[in-house]
């Protein structure tokens, strides 16, 4: 293998690829090799090659897609790309609150809980322990796959570790007050997602899949039907709240475990051979970097660790078989549900953008709030998702626009700062701090090189790989695989 290719953990194909995408022009400035120590201060490049020849022939097959922002990055179609060079696509985390929404020709498919890599034939898909799953959304999901003739899902491996999300997970989701202590409601997408992962961790109220095959499965269900339904009945209020029925779950779940049973694996283990035997592995984030549990924008995040942190224990694949994340960030920003959003755009603009970009969420189709992007909060997700790379996703979408304005700093109490404030209180207070750049009237989705974008989209992408300070791989202006432009 070429050792650039290699110290990039990269296969043959996309390899070249991104060789092509690294340019000055777009934020880098040397060596792309980053400190092979795992340099901190991401962003720093450090001007020495590492030595390349030493590692030739060592297995590094990780790559990651991760979201820097708060989800609906469209992850989806860099995966759908990114897909055919690898052996296998993992999701790790999250479960049926995500959507992918991925376009193959005139097809669109909407996924929320299978990979996107199941549209690839001959690739291996893992849904690892990490996830919360949802058996109806699954089976609906491969039906519906079966009904559009994409059959290819034999190679569909499913963790026997992940944790099930049964009728009381929604029940729990609608019926318990979602505000938190100041009284704004998370806005949840209603899935069951942040109760399963409750339970999750609680442990004596927690079903995996692994337990639906086991003789103590209807023990299981009698108990915890029991528990809930005293738990929910106090707790519904005024909500309706009709008991659930331990049997005809039981016999609900029994079918899908049946249904599944031919894709039930022990995934960690297939993972772990797979990155000691070099196969190269795709891991598929869910939703944002700023809705990770414990550094995105808490309490308004999801439940699970949707940065790039959330790879290894999500998957139970060590951080030393990853060795390249692409960062996905919108040329502008969105967020669905409650909490802080500074960049936002509570008026005109942010209208046009959510009509431009069909900004309405793809699970639970609410209109999603629109602003500027925030450069503060891509830089901070970038480097805790240790982004070798940013694609800019939706550019077509400001085309128009007189001005675009970037967020470059904060200001907070008088002082003016680059940090991501780690309280949401201080999120709140910070006052954005703009560059505004001239926009451009031209239609872009039909650029399929730099060449083809007016200077001023240029100019924008480039302003952006140096404000983040990690190079721009991919400009995307559009949702078809045809409408990618690789930087070179
Ligand atoms: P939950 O994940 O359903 O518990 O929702 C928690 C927060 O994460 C809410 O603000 C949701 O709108 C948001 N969220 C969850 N999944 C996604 C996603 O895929 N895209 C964008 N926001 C999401």
């Amino acid at each position: 293998m070429n050792p650039l290719h290699w110290s990039l953990g990269l296969g043959h194909c996309h390899s070249s690829l991104l060789a092509r995408f690294l340019t000055p022009q777009f934020g880098y400035n040397g060596s792309f090799v980053p400190s092979p120590g795992g340099d901190a201060s991401r962003g720093d490049w450090i001007s020495s090659a590492w030595d390349l020849e030493k590692h030739e022939g060592e297995a590094v097959p990780g790559t990651c897609v991760v979201g820097l922002q708060w989800g609906d990055e469209a992850k989806g179609k860099i995966v759908d790309l990114l897909t055919r060079d690898h052996d296998i696509v993992v999701r790790y985390q999250g479960g049926a609150n995500a959507g992918h929404t991925v376009v193959v020709g005139e097809e669109v498919y909407k996924l929320s809980l299978l990979p996107s890599g199941v549209l690839t034939s001959g690739v291996t898909c893992v849904i690892a322990g990490g996830v919360v799953f949802h058996p109806t959304k699954a089976i609906a999901e491969l039906d519906e796959l079966s009904s559009r003739s994409v059959e290819d899902y034999d190679n569909l491996k499913i963790s026997d570790r992940v944790h099930v999300i049964y009728p009381w997970h929604f029940a729990e989701d609608r019926v318990l007050d979602q505000n938190t202590a100041d009284g704004e409601n998370i806005g949840t997408t209603g899935r069951g997602i942040g109760p399963c992962y409750r339970d999750k961790v609680g442990r004596s109220y927690a079903i995996r899949l692994g337990d639906m095959y086991r003789n103590t499965f209807r023990k299981q269900v009698d108990h915890i039907v029991g528990v809930k339904n005293e738990l929910l009945t106090a707790m519904a209020g005024a909500k309706d709240f009709e008991p659930l029925r331990a049997s005809a779950i039981y016999e609900e779940y029994s079918a899908y475990a049946d249904r599944l049973e031919p894709y039930v694996d022990d995934t960690t283990e297939l993972l772990l051979s797979a990155a000691e035997e070099g196969k190269k592995i795709l891991f598929e984030g869910a939703q944002g970097a700023l809705l990770d549990v414990d550094h995105g924008t808490y309490p308004f995040v999801t439940s699970s660790n949707s940065s790039g942190v959330g790879i290894s224990n999500g998957s139970g694949v060590p951080a030393r078989y990853i060795n390249k994340v692409f960062g996905i960030v919108k040329a502008y920003t969105s967020r669905v549900g409650g909490g802080p959003f500074p960049t936002e755009l509570d008026n005109e603009i942010g209208q046009r953008i959510r009509d431009q970009g069909n900004e309405y969420g793809t699970v639970t189709k609410r209109p999603r709030r629109c602003g500027w992007l925030d450069t503060v909060a891509v830089r901070y997700t970038s480097r805790l998702s240790g982004a070798d790379s940013i694609c800019v996703m939706l550019l077509d979408v400001l085309s128009g626009l007189d001005e675009l304005k970037i967020c470059t700093a904060y200001r907070l109490g008088g002082k003016q700062s680059n940090q991501y404030p780690s309280h949401v209180d201080d999120l709140r207070l910070v006052e954005p701090v703009y560059e505004t750049l001239p926009g451009w009237r031209e239609d872009l989705s039909k650029a399929s090189s730099l060449a083809d974008l007016p200077a001023n989209a240029l100019a924008y992408v480039k302003r952006i790989g140096e404000l983040v300070g990690v190079p721009v791989e991919i400009v995307s202006v559009g949702p078809a695989r045809s409408q990618t432009i690789s930087v070179n």
